[in-house]
């Protein structure tokens, strides 16, 4: 009888008790952020969407490739050519078989079984690589969203549901098996967009699907339901992908706290909603990305959505604009998918894509997204430090007045005392200063110079400066938040009416380089830090280490908690553990700690909070040295 009680008790998850699950912030002497598929620098390439719609066709791909080829982007990077939302004509039934809409892609007509295999294959001729869009729901965002939507998928309800809901391994050994393309973009429409009640589904139009994905509530997003399907497709194209290199591109718009999870599935994932051509929305879009350095690594990038330069606000009549929107795309390693069609390319808006000193610092080797040195609403400044030491560094004007912005070494983690050398990387101009300089910029204006100087920290690298080696494993944030900091537009669909644009990107409270979080000043007992990995605590962060031989830093309990709970901090190397601090209260002057971490692959930091209250972590001048 007991037996019998405790069997079904087991059923029901009675004893699932959260003593019996595995402890988050044990160390694992493993790198958990995606590696899989191929993505060591930020993808770059061009898709039709923000060119097209969904009016895209064979004629128009192929001319955007061909202009990649005969302007020579594909030899700077621009290698993937992406279809987005358009091409697919119906789910054939009963066999399930997706079929594409062959009036417009004419080489896919091969008989009884349309293949994109013709299409693929001359782009690969032309040594490109191919790139496709789905729906991790039943039906697309044009579907859904968009009444006057070209090229809508024809047929009944069945034949209607094209997205991958339900077929995810029949699409993918399509798309990467049979059709042999090399990227796919997956949209989430389908899981947002078909709540019973949703006038299209009550028509008839669509099947009903529960959503899993509510835009405007964390809480109210299915987080576990939608990462699982994403896991799905990201197996299936291991599978089917077989030994060749592919991009699993997320596109959940920062919603299902994707910013948390999106770096350990696929190898980009959208932090917002879709990027308008207008100067607004590309802050929107920039600033849901700024603070989250440290999500980003070699292999999975945070993506603020594609470049809209040659359109609107970033048009030729607007270089400086258009300039702006490519530099910091650059310099936060958003993937460069270019959104113009570029038969209508001029040489002014090549000279843009095809800034070779902007490009390589987006596809530096070390792969660290730059981090914010110096922030207000109206200048930024960003700092990255590139494989070979030197730094990147953009000043960026979000005004649309003149401004004056006085560049420290400081803010390059260079010493003060010494020459720093810059190269202006749209003038080419080279010039020098010591300890400061003051720039001038025009409205709208990012000014990005390659630095070199004297480095601060001489025999090393602070964390904050190798963001692209340290995973947020286990961020502390228990309660998904959204970031109330985001710049927030008019949504093109809405205008004014209604109340407004709401905080609704997650990520608040998160990881964050050379600050606390939420973005506060890194201080610990009154003491400033202008380095370290800020975190909250219940926290564990992987770093790589690349032959060093020393780890230290000052650890405490950072100025912008609370009285209350105290942290214990751990450095563990492959799983040992190498140190552990005294339990640090609120106020106590931050402890040095160090260990030698000699042949060690991966460094684990572990904040613990010891009596129960959360709080920020510091983790000041966490470096690696030799
Ligand atoms: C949106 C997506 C866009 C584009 C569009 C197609 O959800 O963010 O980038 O793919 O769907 O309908």
């Amino acid at each position: 009888m007991i037996r019998r009680l405790l069997l079904a008790g087991a059923a029901l998850g009675l004893f699932a008790t959260p003593a019996l699950a595995a402890d988050p912030l044990a160390a694992t002497g493993r790198w958990s952020a995606n590696t899989d598929g191929s993505a060591p620098t930020p993808p770059m390439g061009w898709n039709s969407w923000n060119a097209f719609n969904s009016d895209v066709d064979e004629e128009k791909v192929l001319a955007s490739a061909q202009a990649l080829l005969d302007t020579g982007l594909v030899k700077l990077g621009y290698r993937y050519v992406n279809i987005d939302d358009g091409w697919w004509l119906k789910r054939r039934q009963p066999d399930g078989r997706m079929l594409i809409r062959t009036d417009h892609f004419p080489s896919a007509a091969t008989g009884r079984d349309p293949s994109f295999r013709p299409f693929t294959d001359r782009l690969h001729a032309m040594g490109l690589k191919a790139g496709i869009y789905s729906d991790i729901g039943r039906n697309s965002c044009g579907q859904i969203y968009t009444p006057d939507f070209k090229n809508q998928p024809e047929g009944t309800v069945a034949e209607r549901e094209i997205g991958l809901y339900g077929h995810i391994d029949q699409d993918i050994a399509l798309y990467f098996r049979d059709w042999n393309f090399d990227f796919i973009k997956v949209d989430a429409c389908g899981i947002r967009g078909l709540p019973a009640d949703a006038p299209r589904v009550r028509s008839g139009l669509y099947r009903a699907l529960p959503p899993l994905v509510d835009m405007q509530s964390l809480g109210g997003s299915d987080v576990a339901g939608i990462r699982g399907l994403y896991q799905q497709v990201g197996g299936a194209i291991r599978r089917y992908a077989g030994d060749r290199p592919y991009v699993f591109s997320l596109c959940l718009w920062g919603a299902g706290d994707v910013r948390a999870w999106g770096k350990d599935v696929g190898n980009s994932s959208r932090t917002s909603d879709d990027i308008q051509p207008i100067w607004t929305r590309m802050l929107t879009n920039f600033d849901t990305v700024t603070h989250r350095a440290l999500y980003a690594h070699p292999g999975s990038w945070n993506d603020p959505d594609m470049l809209f330069v040659g359109t609107g606000d970033f048009d030729t009549a607007h270089p400086v604009e258009a300039r702006s929107h490519f530099s910091l795309w650059a310099m936060l390693n958003a993937p460069l998918i270019i959104g113009y069609d570029l038969r209508k390319l001029t040489p002014e808006l090549l000279t843009i894509f095809g800034n070779a000193d902007l490009v390589a610092l987006n596809q530096d080797a070390a792969g660290n997204q730059a981090v914010l040195a110096y922030d207000s609403d109206d200048v930024q400044i960003f700092a990255k430090t590139l494989a070979d030491g030197s730094k990147g560094v953009a000043i960026f004007n979000r005004t649309a007045a003149p401004t004056k912005a006085v560049l420290t070494a400081d803010h390059l983690k260079l010493l003060p005392s010494a020459d720093v050398r810059l190269h202006d990387l749209w003038s080419k101009a080279d010039s020098r200063f010591r300890g400061e300089t003051t720039l001038t910029l025009a409205p709208h204006e990012t000014r990005v110079f390659r630095a070199s100087g004297t480095r601060r920290l001489a025999n090393g690298l602070y964390l904050s400066e190798q963001t692209g080696r340290v995973n947020p494993a286990v961020d502390g944030v228990a309660t998904p938040q959204a970031d109330p900091t985001i710049h927030h537009s008019p949504t093109p669909w809405g205008g004014t009416r209604g109340t407004g644009d709401h905080p609704q990107y997650g990520g608040w409270g998160g990881a964050e380089a050379d600050r606390a979080p939420y973005g506060k000043l890194m201080r610990v007992a009154g003491r400033e830090y202008d380095t370290g990995i800020g975190i909250l605590a219940n926290s564990r962060l992987e770093v790589r280490n690349q032959g060093f031989t020393r780890f230290s830093a000052q650890v405490g309990v950072n100025d912008s908690g609370q009285k209350a709970g105290k942290i214990t901090f751990e450095i563990w190397g492959d799983g040992q553990l190498l140190g552990r601090s005294p339990a640090m209260a609120f106020g106590t002057p931050a402890a040095p700690m160090q260990a030698d971490v000699r042949g060690v692959a991966i460094v684990e930091l572990v904040a613990r909070a010891s009596d129960g209250a959360i709080q920020p972590a510091t983790w000041a001048e966490a470096a690696l040295s030799r």
